[in-house]
């Protein structure tokens, strides 16, 4: 056990959600990110989730462990929102980067649903009326914009890996993700999760609930709306389903119904321009989806991504046209 987990178990124990004897962590998944457990207390299963300071893919990826403190802030946050979006903060321990949350018995990550092909454009629309509600709350409030200072984070976690990391990989199409990344700090608007993906949304009875928002910064709300959409999208060529691209429709009309702090076209052009770079930096980018390894699915998704890249679309026309196959 390294120092890093004994200080946390003193800490656990602290918090009273352990007594004397060792407790028994169990691993949750093979995260890239984070280390996060699975542990019994006498009041209930809870998560323990500590960052690792470097992320566990292919090409050498530092992250700053502050990202912890960036999630329990997203959590509180949209807790206080409506809090059957996310699990509950039970404990931080801001010194160590780490946090107990509520463990919710029972619920399966949508992705797992959605590769089982249990596609419901019903819960997709609750998907995107939630991310919605937690924009709409926050949109252009001073306070949100101080609590999340962390455009050097997401820069280093999102924009640059994603757009610019593709950038690098294609000249032609250099200007238009280098715009990518002034079009989204030109449009500080609210708070930002920052990785809202299939895997890391839960499906419980009363709907979605919200997971992993290590990137959460101030930003441009539309980046979320996209970037679940690119999951969607990505996943209608990977199993060639129709009934995929239907949810990001279901989804992102949802969405849109909830906007009320600029004009949805505005809001539909910007995330129409991000989801086209988000699909070509998941078959170019440093992080590529894992199950896009078809030559035929990646030649789908790069021609489609290049073509929106040169000719923007509104998010809601370019899933209206995502090809399943060319
Ligand atoms: N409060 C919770 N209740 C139930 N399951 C949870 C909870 N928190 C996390 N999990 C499970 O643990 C998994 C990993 O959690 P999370 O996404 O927060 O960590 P991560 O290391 O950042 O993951 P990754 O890098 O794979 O996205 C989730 O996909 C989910 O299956
Ligand atoms: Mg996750």
């Amino acid at each position: 056990m390294d120092d890093g987990a004994a200080q946390l178990i003193e800490a656990l124990r602290g918090a009273a959600l352990i007594g004397a004897e060792p407790p028994d962590l169990v691993p949750l998944t093979g995260g890239v990110s984070c280390d996060v457990w699975k542990l019994e207390t006498p009041s209930g299963p809870v998560v323990v989730k500590r960052p690792l300071p470097q992320l566990r893919v292919v090409a050498l990826w530092e992250a700053p462990v502050e990202r912890g403190t960036a999630e329990v802030r997203w959590l509180r946050r949209a807790q206080g929102i409506d809090p059957a979006l996310v699990p509950e903060v039970l404990a931080d321990f801001p010194e160590l980067h780490a946090f107990v949350l509520r463990f919710i018995p029972g619920c399966p990550v949508w992705k797992d649903e959605l590769i089982a092909g249990r596609v419901d454009p019903a819960f997709a629309a609750m998907v995107g009326s939630g991310i919605a509600r937690v924009h709409a709350a926050t949109a252009f409030n001073r306070s949100d914009q101080a609590s999340f200072p962390n455009q050097a984070m997401f820069s280093a976690l999102r924009l640059d890996p994603f757009f610019l990391h593709a950038a690098r990989q294609d000249a032609e199409l250099a200007p238009a993700l280098h715009g990518l990344v002034h079009l989204f700090s030109d449009h500080g608007i609210a708070l930002v999760h920052g990785d809202v993906s299939p895997k890391n949304i839960l499906v419980a009875a009363q709907g979605p609930v919200f997971l992993d928002a290590e990137c959460a910064t101030w930003g441009d709300p539309a980046f979320d709306l996209a970037f679940c959409t690119t999951h969607l999208l990505l996943k209608a060529v990977w199993l060639d389903s129709e009934a995929l691209r239907d949810a990001a429709a279901a989804m992102v009309s949802a969405y849109a119904a909830g906007i009320d702090w600029e004009p949805p076209a505005d809001f539909m052009a910007r995330a129409g321009a991000y989801c086209a770079g988000l699909l070509l930096a998941r078959i170019e980018g440093k992080s590529p989806a894992p199950y896009m390894t078809d030559d035929l699915h990646k030649t789908t998704v790069r021609a489609q991504a290049r073509a929106l890249l040169l000719r923007p679309q509104p998010l809601d026309a370019l899933v209206a046209q995502w090809q399943r196959t060319l």
